[in-house]
């Protein structure tokens, strides 16, 4: 039913329907918290993300290439956000996340499946100048999820089937015999037998340079590939999951993704980003133009 990154998510309500109700076996080994607010909106998805988002610097003028030209791209909006971001550059979101417990009033309706998704957020989807919508072309994630492929084609997005590691978690722990705080987490396709995307970080002892408020205007934009249709998900920064010991904590490090993902093999360095659990409510197929002013 729907997916979950962001895009993925959405979907669900509207696939929800269309699956047996018996409910879907989940995957051996997560660890991840239980969805705190499942039986808060009992006739509404909810779910969990958990994983890493990360802020990568890119050329404006490569962002403007990738996004479709008929959209405006908000720079006063995002600029104003990241106080410090370097000028020219336009923030490109890379999020790795493990969806869990995704299902309406308690019950997990689509097993827990991984996701990279590479967004462009603060794009001007409906012309007014100051609407911020979420572009994002691709989404890769868990292959045997059919119902979460299901749903991020639905949205118009390229669903890219991949294997993960580590599997069915939201990233690992590099050294944990060491004691070592470096996560990681890799996609793999059938297309090459290397990763197609890495993500490697160390934890910093703060959030920053980038504000808190930033990763959560930028997780809370409508999300939409083709236009046709938008999701709609709403981050909840305020459950157990993202606050006292599973508060955000600020990561530092480096992403690679290969093409088509970018337009060539890329690789960033010293990027920064949130290692973050938080609960989510999605509305999913919504007409875009209902979420204006978002
Ligand atoms: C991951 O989840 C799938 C689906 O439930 C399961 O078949 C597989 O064994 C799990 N892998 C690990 C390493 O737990
Ligand atoms: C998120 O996943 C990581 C990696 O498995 C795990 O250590 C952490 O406890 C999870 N967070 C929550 C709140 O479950
Ligand atoms: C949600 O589940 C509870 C029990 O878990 C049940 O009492 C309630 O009627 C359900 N609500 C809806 C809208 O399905
Ligand atoms: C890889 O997966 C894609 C999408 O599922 C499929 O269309 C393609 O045929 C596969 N390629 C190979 C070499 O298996
Ligand atoms: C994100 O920030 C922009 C600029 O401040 C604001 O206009 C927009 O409403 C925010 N979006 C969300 C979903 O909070
Ligand atoms: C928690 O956050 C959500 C999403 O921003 C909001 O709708 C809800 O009212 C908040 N709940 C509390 C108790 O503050």
């Amino acid at each position: 039913m729907h997916l979950s990154n962001f895009p993925v998510a959405c979907l669900l309500s509207a696939i929800a329907l269309a699956v047996p109700t018996t409910s879907l076996s989940s995957p051996t080994q997560v660890d991840s918290a239980p969805n705190p607010i499942g039986t808060l909106y009992p006739t509404d998805v909810t779910g969990t993300i958990n994983g890493t988002i990360a802020v990568v610097p890119i050329p404006y003028s490569l962002a403007r290439e990738l996004i479709p030209s008929q959209y405006g791209i908000l720079k006063k909006a995002y600029k104003s956000a990241l106080p410090g971001f370097p000028h020219d550059m336009y923030p490109l979101i890379v999020r790795s996340i493990l969806d869990h417990d995704v299902g309406l009033n308690g019950t997990q309706l689509i097993p827990d499946f991984q996701s990279v998704h590479i967004f462009y957020p603060f794009v001007d989807l409906l012309g007014d100048g100051y609407s911020s919508f979420a572009y994002g072309k691709y989404l890769i994630l868990t292959g045997t999820n059919t119902v979460a492929i299901g749903g991020s084609e639905a949205y118009g997005q390229i669903a890219i089937p991949a294997t993960f590691k580590p599997e069915n978690n939201s990233y690992a722990f590099s050294h944990p015999s060491r004691g070592g705080q470096e996560i990681y987490l890799n996609a793999y396709t059938n297309e090459s037998d290397s990763a197609v995307v890495t993500t490697k970080f160390k934890p910093l002892p703060s959030v920053g340079p980038w504000p808190l408020e930033f990763y959560v205007n930028v997780t809370n934009q409508p999300i939409f590939a083709d236009g046709v249709k938008c999701d709609q998900q709403i981050t909840f920064f305020n459950t157990t999951l993202s606050t006292g010991v599973n508060e955000p904590v600020g990561i530092i490090g480096d992403i690679s993704i290969s093409a088509p993902y970018l337009p060539s093999d890329s690789t960033f360095r010293n990027v920064f980003g949130l290692k973050l659990d938080v609960a989510f409510l999605e509305n999913n197929l919504l007409e875009c133009p209902s979420l204006k002013g978002l």
